[in-house]
Order: structure tokens, then C-alpha cells, then sequence
């Protein structure tokens, strides 16, 4: 267990390529101060946004796996499955706390603040990865998931100078640490995906991969979290309330800025799961459309 309950008020956290307003002018008009407090509330938020994407997504598909009747021979995959399952709610704990530390108002109700959906969204999103769907393709995304940690902990463990000075320790450490434990999940997760969702009907898989194709391409576009983020700027420096329109359009344009698209699922970025897709026929139109975004 990892204790965070001090963060350095002065430090970022978070190297600023991974922050939207990063690509826009409109940065440079942001003071220091509060280019400072972008970078630690878009720091906090990719935690909260793995916090959500690790126990929602990646536990739940892995404990959807270890039920699943058709897996129940393959004694190995189910206990490194278990593995996972574990490490992952230790990982959600991890991020929670770091979370809690740093914004304790934010979060006394619970983990999600900059992600928060309306009731019905909660319902769809619990749905998908319950026993009543068979919505498998959630794998790929947990690879995703899974690779983009290791691509952010290297990032942070190659560099750790931004504009705004260098990162806090704590902040590094915990990325840092949380690529070693993903880079372990990585070949359970490939096989899961050949045992599991290579065995489906060449009709399933078609719609898997449209699925897959159109959640990946939902998540490209940072609009709720990035401009919840974006909303608490305003909420500490008001002053910034006359920016706000050009604050929210510079957030969705990254969807547009192939820098920025680059970090998150592309060959360099989730080269695993990049080269699986490759492999698979059934992944050439995913593929294609994917890659328009870069
Ligand atoms: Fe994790
Ligand atoms: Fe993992």
C-alpha cells in the first residue's frame, strides 16, 4: 500500500502533452498560476479517468472472464486472471487515494468528479460490462487501457521537466510503478483476447469490432472530462470566465491534432495491441479509421 497524502502544491503533475489546452494559444494566455493549476486538475482527472476505466472497465471484463462457463478449463488463464482482477482494484485504490489527497472536497462522495455521467449513462455503462450483455469486445479496450499505462509511466519515467517545472515524485512514482505491475498484464490480456473473442463467430466479431471501433473513437474526443477539467479552472480564477467558450473549443479541437492523438492508442503509443489488429482480417476497417485519427 502506497501512502499519498502529500502532494507539492508547486510542482505539476502531469507532463503537458497530455493536456488538451497544451495545443491551443490559448494557453500561453493562462498565467502561470493557473497553467499550473491546469496541470494538476488534468492530472488528478487521468487518474480518476484510470480509477474509472480500471475497475469498470478492465475488473469487470476479467470477472466477467473468470465466469464465463467456456473458460472454466484453462485453469492457468483464470488464476493469472485473478491476478489481474486483484491488482487492478489495488491500482483503483492507489489512484483514489491520490485523488483524495489532493482534492479531498472533490472526492468525499466517492471517485468520480471531473468524469461524473447522468444516472441513465451509469445504467449503459453498467450494463456493458454486466452478465446480461456479452459485450467481450471490452477486452481490446482493456489492452488499450492497459498499454496506454505503460506508454504514460515510460513518458514520466524518460522526462520529468515541463514549462511549469519538474513533476511531483509522487505523482511520477505512482505511474511509474503502475507500468511495472501493466507490463505483467499485457500477454494475460493477449490471451484472453485469443481465448475469448478470437473463438466468436466471424458474425460476432464484426459487431465486436464496430463496437469497438465506435467506443475507441468516442473516447478520442476528451469532451466531458476535459472540460469538467476546464470548468474548475474557471471555478478557482474567475477572471477566466471571459476565456471559457475558447477554453472549451481548444479541448475539443485535440480530437483533431494528430500530436496529440499520438499518445494515446497508435503504433507508438499501444504497439501491442496496434500489431494484434494487424493480424486479425477482421480488424482492417477498425484499423483504417483508427488510424484516420493520427
Ligand atoms: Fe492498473
Ligand atoms: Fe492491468
Amino acid at each position: 500500500m502506497y501512502i499519498f497524502d502529500m502532494f507539492d502544491r508547486k510542482r505539476p503533475f502531469i507532463l503537458e502533452q497530455y493536456t488538451p489546452l497544451y495545443y491551443d494559444s490559448v494557453y500561453t494566455e493562462l498565467s502561470d498560476e493557473q497553467r499550473l493549476t491546469y496541470n494538476q486538475l488534468s492530472g488528478i482527472m487521468a487518474n480518476e479517468q484510470f480509477c474509472v476505466f480500471e475497475h469498470d472497465v478492465l475488473a469487470a471484463t476479467c470477472e466477467r472472464a473468470v465466469q464465463d462457463p467456456s473458460l472454466q478449463t484453462d485453469q492457468s488463464l483464470l488464476a493469472d486472471l485473478r491476478i489481474i482482477i486483484s491488482d487492478e482494484h489495488r491500482h483503483r485504490q492507489e489512484f483514489f487515494d491520490t485523488m483524495h489527497a489532493a482534492m479531498p472536497e472533490h472526492y468525499k462522495n466517492g471517485y468520480r468528479f471531473f468524469t461524473q455521467v447522468s444516472w441513465w449513462k451509469q445504467k449503459v455503462a453498467n450494463l456493458l460490462t454486466s452478465s446480461l450483455v456479452d459485450f467481450r469486445f471490452l477486452v481490446w479496450h482493456a489492452l488499450c487501457i492497459e498499454e496506454f499505462s505503460v506508454s504514460i509511466g515510460n513518458a514520466l519515467d524518460a522526462s520529468n521537466h515541463t514549462t511549469l517545472g519538474t513533476i511531483d515524485p509522487n505523482y511520477r512514482a505512482l505511474h511509474c510503478r503502475h507500468r511495472d505491475d501493466e507490463l505483467h498484464h499485457l500477454p494475460i490480456g493477449e490471451s484472453l483476447i485469443e481465448s475469448w473473442v478470437d473463438v466468436r463467430s466471424p458474425r460476432r466479431k464484426k459487431v465486436d469490432y464496430f463496437l469497438l471501433n465506435k467506443w475507441l473513437l468516442s473516447l478520442r474526443t476528451p469532451r466531458l472530462a476535459g472540460i469538467a477539467v476546464v470548468n474548475e479552472l474557471i471555478r478557482q480564477f474567475p477572471s477566466l470566465q471571459p476565456l471559457q467558450q475558447r477554453l472549451h473549443t481548444a479541448v475539443c479541437a485535440v480530437r483533431h491534432n494528430r500530436d496529440y492523438q499520438q499518445q494515446f492508442i497508435s503504433p507508438s503509443a499501444t504497439p501491442r495491441t496496434w500489431a494484434a489488429w494487424n493480424q486479425r482480417n477482421e480488424c482492417n476497417n477498425l484499423l483504417q479509421q483508427q488510424a484516420a485519427c493520427l
